[in-house]
């Protein structure tokens, strides 16, 4: 993709996520994003585990009744300020960060 939004605000709901492709250092890789009301982070959806991507289908992610994300594979969670595992078998690696932005009711890359 190029030039446009990754993705626009409200197609995310607040404490949702989404889901979109986007180029990064030249390669064209799956990214979540994470809405938390006015802010947005966002990562490569790769968990640092085995490199499978953490949603179940494309776009659906699990988060936990602790606000945890949850990678659909084998059940690591992360915690949603830094991507970091706080719970499975990648306990203490985080999720990779992809810099974001929000402008215009749209989140771009930054
Ligand atoms: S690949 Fe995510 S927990 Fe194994």
């Amino acid at each position: 993709m190029s030039g446009g939004p990754l993705v626009t605000l409200d197609q995310l709901a607040d404490g949702g996520f989404g889901e979109t492709e986007a180029t990064v250092d030249g390669d064209t890789e799956s990214i979540v994003i994470y809405r938390d009301g006015d802010r947005v982070r966002a990562w490569m959806n790769v968990c640092p585990h085995a490199g499978r991507r953490l949603d179940w289908a494309p776009g659906q992610f699990l988060k936990s009744r602790e606000g945890l994300l949850v990678c659909a594979a084998h059940g690591a969670s992360f915690e949603l300020q830094g991507g970091e595992c706080v719970g499975g078998p990648c306990r203490g690696e985080s999720l990779r960060p992809v810099a974001v932005e929000i402008r215009d009711g749209a989140v771009w890359l930054a």
